[in-house]
């Protein structure tokens, strides 16, 4: 019986190509895309402390925190114009990756790269400006607007350019410009926060430009993929394009698999019915709960809400927008480790260690709010030694978090979809990703409020589920080019059962040469 997460033999094939200077420097751009959605994430629980921009904004809440100076610590914050502040961005990303697949589908991946980049130029002006707490809704929902084209196209634009051996670290920088862009809002916000006449905010809101500007700009100037220019029909241009990104003549046998891949996507008319096919269920099923988990690991909650939380566990002001700081560091810093090690230790062990690593922590910070915060939130004083060993924690988890989860959520989806269902999963996983981003931010600061220390349990919970998920039903990916990728389902002591009555020409390749497609899609 194949086991648990082992591959199968694969068929042997290998691709010449190098990791040659065009393609990794067009991974670094590209993966710029990542800094929109990053300096998102970071910027909005910065300003939500600021106290000027809630007395313009949210006055009640200013007005409850500063009333509620001694009483109950845990619900300070908990107010639903605030929390539609943050999540009311993750809505609108949702929508918008839905129309992305076709327009990434049809038109190439650099045009939703583009679009991407625009509408979140035009968020951030609106937010900059804001005078009415409407103008900062539709900001941020055009910012949302803007993440949804962006991570919908970003990850399979690098996962197609990347060479199947590298592709593992090259996606990676998504990631690594999602934590950059977090930890520039965090450090924006620290400073922001200090200019006299309170209007920090606008700057902190309005920078948001300048990443937006550097995706626009990257768009225009990025190639477009040889997978994308095939799909498109504009096969010799592929191969010259191909040629040039691996450094090689001799691409005959990659450019023959992709379009055999091209030709069997074209067979499909509906991409999103055909998703619910029987053979397509590990796809689904991947795209549906890596998001799901990703974001169940609670790792918005720091990274929204880290100077409110640290607020509220009794840090002053600064302090908190520091520590926010400090676990962007974290983040950031491990995440080059995954980048190192993904395509050497592989997907697996990543996920798997991240997740016990979590979970320690998630238990020791939950332990230690409940013995400081009891169940009536009222604190006391509150020693030295109990703020480090909260915010060590809190950064062990990050780091458990950055170099697993964080990044896997967005590379494993992008590197196991054949081209047929690619544009249509990616973007169920984009949207599976923002209706839980938008549920964790939406709902947070309720719960903390009544779930308490309570609620690191409740995500350590799914902690555990989820790392008995990859344990049991995901394959390693390391190392299989991406048209292949049918040959691991295929060897999985679960999924071969889905995949298996496949009928591919070729001794069971999942794309023949000489341009068939399988022959029952
Ligand atoms: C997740 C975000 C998270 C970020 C933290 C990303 O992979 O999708 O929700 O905030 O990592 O670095």
């Amino acid at each position: 019986m194949p086991a648990v997460g082992g591959i199968g033999p694969g068929s042997g094939k290998e691709y010449p190509g190098n990791l040659t200077p065009f393609v990794t420097i067009t991974c670094i751009v590209a993966a710029m895309g990542g800094l929109i959605f990053g300096y998102d994430i970071g910027i909005s629980g910065g300003v939500t402390t600021m106290t000027p921009f809630l007395q313009k904004f949210f006055r009640k809440v200013w007005e409850k925190k500063e009333a509620d100076k001694s009483t109950n610590q845990y619900c300070q914050y908990d107010n639903e114009t605030l929390t539609m502040f943050t999540s009311s961005l993750y809505l609108a990303a949702l929508l918008a990756s839905l129309v992305a697949s076709t327009v990434t589908r049809k038109f190439g991946r650099k045009l939703s790269m583009l679009f991407g980049g625009l509408l979140f130029f035009a968020g951030a002006l609106i937010n900059g400006f804001a005078k009415a707490v409407w103008m900062l809704i539709v900001g941020r929902m055009l910012l949302g607007f803007g993440v949804g084209f962006a991570n919908q196209s970003v990850p399979l634009y690098l996962s197609e350019m990347a060479p199947y051996r590298y592709r593992g670290a090259l996606n990676i920088g998504f990631q690594l410009s999602i934590t950059v862009g977090i930890l520039i809002a965090n450090v924006l916000n620290y400073f922001f926060a200090k200019i006299k006449g309170g209007w920090g905010w606008r700057l902190s809101l309005g920078g948001a430009m300048v990443p937006a500007l550097i995706i626009t700009v990257g768009s225009l100037i990025l190639p477009d993929t040889p997978n994308s220019m095939i799909e498109r029909g504009q096969t010799e241009e592929a191969k010259a394009k191909l040629k040039r990104i691996r450094g090689v003549d001799d691409v005959d046998e990659e450019l023959r698999d992709l379009i055999a891949a091209s030709e069997a996507s074209k067979l499909v008319e509906h991409p999103w019915s055909n998703l619910l096919h029987r053979k397509y269920r590990p796809h689904l099923t991947m795209a549906i709960f890596i998001p799901f988990f990703q974001q169940l690991t609670g790792i918005n909650v720091i990274m929204f809400y880290a100077p409110v939380l640290f607020n509220t566990i009794g840090f002053g002001a600064d302090a908190s927008l520091m520590s926010a700081v400090i676990t962007g560091v974290v983040n950031v810093a491990a995440t080059l480790v995954s980048i190192y090690g993904v395509d050497k230790w592989g997907r697996r062990f990543l996920f798997l260690e991240g997740g016990v690593q979590m979970l320690i922590c998630q238990a020791v910070v939950a332990a230690c709010i409940g013995a400081k915060f009891g169940i009536n939130g009222n604190p006391g004083e509150l020693p030295k030694w109990y703020a480090i060993v909260v915010v060590l924690f809190i950064c062990i988890y990050v780091a458990g978090f950055a170099w697993s989860w964080g990044p896997l959520g967005w590379l494993v989806p992008s590197e196991i979809f054949p081209l047929e269902i690619r544009s249509a999963a990616q973007s169920i996983n984009v949207s599976v990703n923002m209706i839980f981003t938008f549920a964790v931010a939406q709902v947070f600061l309720t719960m903390l409020c009544h779930l308490k220390f309570g609620l690191f349990l409740f995500f350590a919970f799914f902690v555990v589920l989820m790392s008995i998920f990859i344990y049991y039903f995901l394959p390693e990916t390391k190392g299989i080019p991406i048209e292949e990728m049918n040959q691991v389902w295929k060897s999985h002591w679960y999924w071969s059962r889905f995949v298996q009555d496949l009928d591919y020409p070729n001794g069971g390749m999942e794309m023949s040469k000489g341009g068939q497609g399988p022959k029952n899609v």
